[in-house]
């Protein structure tokens, strides 16, 4: 007997970072972020009984063997046995693939956790023959999307996502993600993602890697605190439509991340000279036009230009005209807030 389970689930774009852990993966400030449409993993695992001397798993990205991440997946499906016990009795197939070209920058530890927290968790209803309460269910996959990786845990949601203890928010939790249920002006309705391709190469340095510097990170706790202080600002931006001071909030975050990593020991950067200049355009284009455009970058050289639905025509042309020149092969995509996870089978 053999059972297939297929779900998408998407990447997402942190406004406010995660940067920096403490515990098993728990994070050391509240984090927000957007997710996305187009950009998703799909992720189909297969069960059947345990026969002995048969491997527990066989992975395969895109069609083929991929041991480096089939050894990550072992990992995590061991790190979640105790939340999905069913993981113990059956071998698993899963053959996943990308919506969004092969380490083209977007988090796909983001994605692929999440898909496969998801499929286990209805792997694990399947077995049992009941169906949990879909907040439930949620916050139960969120919470194990975790533990593969932080940024994860918010892909189960749909729109803007919140993972973190937040003052004032009382179901908000280090454990897991929670949609962001507060008021959103119209402006930051369906706001559109170009990711500036800069970059593909894989990084020097793992984001894991990243977070651990943090541990001793001589700025840390100016850190936690200047996170906490934008997220509370962001919150009432959310809600007040000020587009200009999302814009002084959101580059805040994200060249503060960047200054982390420049000023860890051992240091690091993530930039390439293509990112500074299309960031200096970015902002020049923005001074002459007054349109609301604003940048963010994740643990990467690649950016992602946030806007407005309305001002797509304008964007792209600048992108045309003046940053295409600046992108490997001219790549960028278009993405922009989805609507979360979709069970595919
Ligand atoms: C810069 O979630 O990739 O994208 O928990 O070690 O897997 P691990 O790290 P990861 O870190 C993401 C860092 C970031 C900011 C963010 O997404 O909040």
């Amino acid at each position: 007997m053999e059972n297939t389970i297929i779900w998408e689930s998407p990447s997402n774009i942190a406004l406010i970072k995660y940067w920096g852990k403490m515990g098993v993966q728990l994070p050391c400030n509240p984090s927000l972020s957007m997710s996305l449409k187009e950009s998703v993993s799909r992720f189909e695992l297969t069960y059947s009984p345990k026969k002995a001397g048969e491997p527990d798993l066989i992975y395969a990205f895109e069609g083929k063997e991929n041991k480096a991440f089939e050894k990550k997946l072992s990992k995590f499906i061991a790190a979640v046995s105790n939340d999905v016990p069913c993981v113990t009795k059956y071998q698993l197939k899963i053959s996943s693939s990308n919506t969004f070209p092969h380490s083209a920058g977007i988090a796909s530890s983001a994605s692929a956790m999440s898909a496969l927290a998801l499929c286990l968790c209805s792997m694990q209803e399947a077995i049992d023959e009941m169906e949990m309460p879909k907040d439930f269910f949620l916050k139960k996959a969120s919470e194990m999307a975790r533990l593969g990786s932080g940024s994860a845990s918010r892909s189960l949601f749909g729109e803007y996502v919140i993972w973190g203890d937040l003052e004032g928010l009382s179901n908000s939790s280090n454990y897991f993600a929670i949609p962001y249920e507060k008021t959103i002006h119209p402006i930051f309705e369906n706001l559109q993602d170009t990711i500036l391709m800069i970059d593909s190469s894989p990084k020097k340095v793992s984001s894991t890697a990243g977070h651990e510097l943090m541990n001793d990170h001589p700025y840390a706790d100016a850190r936690f605190k200047q996170a906490r202080q934008n997220m509370a600002d962001l919150i009432d931006v959310l809600a007040n439509g000020d587009f200009n001071r999302f814009i002084q909030i959101v580059e805040n975050e994200a060249l503060s991340l960047h200054a982390l990593m420049m000023s860890s020991n051992p240091s690091y950067t993530l930039f390439k000279p293509n990112t500074l200049i299309a960031i200096e355009r970015i902002k020049d284009f923005r001074n002459k036009t007054g349109l609301p455009i604003a940048f963010t970058l994740d643990a990467g050289p690649n950016i992602h230009l946030l806007y407005p639905k309305a001002e797509e025509k304008l964007v792209q042309s600048f992108i045309k005209q003046e940053i295409v020149e600046l992108l490997e092969d001219g790549v960028y995509i278009q993405d922009g807030m989805g609507n979360g996870p979709k069970r595919i089978k």
